[in-house]
């Protein structure tokens, strides 16, 4: 089948190694006229949401001949289109942001188990589902971002530095729905306990009052603008400000903002899985295994500012950040508290 252009949300588009792509650019995928009979591919739903990914997916191609077709959407709209379909699925991997959305996915009886030497050796036991459904691919800090016009940046060195009543009016946050913000406090009910978490989001709740901010970027702009003192973002998302990514008002705008990573510091990941009634199994095993190798964690998570699931991202718009040592919650936890940690912020009042 021949092709000349995809859509970004929610359609098809292939990638080919022997079928001469040209150009590669965000949204616009141009090849000659006549596929090769197929090889072999490998269907992608991805709520990874990050045209540089299809970089790593051409590489792929290039190097086994298998083409990739790829499905982007929303975390919350694949995983409904992958109920929907049922066993009628075209998907063969999935790929998802979040460390409750993946193991809710594979609680839901959408992924199915694969174990292999490659993945047992290559992925850290923190980073992978015991029952082996789901391998992370890449590794983001949820990060304080603050003011320090407005804030003193010197007293805040944690989350739970948020809920000092010096803080009264300056601390802003991300809507609870947000499976980023569920994550942070089921890593804090990990270390920290039931009632001590309590306790922190009662009072770091009671120190806010902008309303609740539906994305990290509105989030981040808001600190820089001084409309508030200190918020809780994942770290990338200043990183691509700060890089231009959105152009030069946002990365101004970044440049006011003091990155602080706790230490040790919440991680959270992407991560993939073989779709329960994956058709092209075989390949997508290899795509799985590949995007979890050194190479594919890093080739998804250095234009993204992710980490890579062993080492770090060394992005000059990091530097700043400082080093983060991860807290050793494992992702599989994340996932396991994920209800309480809702039901705990909704109790407090986080809206
Ligand atoms: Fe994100």
């Amino acid at each position: 089948m021949a092709f000349n252009s995809f859509v970004k949300m929610d359609s098809f588009f292939r990638l080919s190694s022997s079928a001469i792509l040209s150009t590669l650019l965000p949204g616009v995928l141009i090849a000659n006229s006549v596929s090769p009979a197929l090889s072999g591919e490998v269907r992608v739903y991805s709520g990874r949401h990050y045209n540089t990914d299809r970089q790593v997916f051409k590489r792929f191609s290039e190097e086994t001949g298998i083409k990739i077709r790829l499905i982007e959407a929303t975390g919350i709209s694949l995983v409904e289109r992958l109920k929907r379909e049922g066993a009628n699925s075209n998907a063969d991997l999935i790929l998802l942001v979040d460390a409750a959305r993946i193991s809710n996915a594979a609680k839901s009886g959408l992924l199915q188990s694969y174990r292999s030497e490659k993945l047992d050796r290559e992925v850290p036991e923190e980073y992978k589902d015991p029952k082996a459904r789901w391998y992370s691919l890449t590794r983001r800090v949820r990060v304080i971002i603050a003011n320090p016009k407005v804030v003193d940046t010197k007293q805040i060195k944690t989350y739970a530095d948020l809920s000092n009543a010096s803080l009264k009016g300056k601390v802003c946050l991300r809507k609870r729905n947000s499976p980023y913000n569920q994550s942070l406090v089921a890593d804090q009910i990990v270390l920290r306990g039931e009632s001590k978490t309590r306790e922190w989001l009662k009072g770091m709740i009671s120190n806010v009052s902008e309303a609740y901010f539906p994305g990290d970027i509105g989030l981040t702009r808001a600190v820089a603008q001084g409309r508030c003192g200190v918020g809780i973002v994942n770290h990338y998302y200043v990183a691509r400000m700060l890089a231009g990514v959105n152009g030069s008002k946002d990365k101004n705008l970044a440049k006011k903002v003091r990155v602080i990573t706790p230490n040790p510091a919440h991680v959270n990941v992407s991560a993939g899985g073989l779709a329960k009634y994956a058709k092209n199994r075989k390949e997508a095993i290899r795509l799985l295994e590949y995007l979890a190798s050194p190479e594919g964690s890093k080739g998804l998570a250095s234009p993204t500012y992710e980490h890579p699931l062993i080492g770090f991202n060394d992005a000059k718009e990091l530097k700043g950040f400082g080093k983060f040592r991860p807290d050793g919650v494992t992702i599989k936890q994340l996932g396991d508290l994920n209800g309480k940690a809702i039901k705990l912020m909704a109790r407090q009042g986080w809206e």
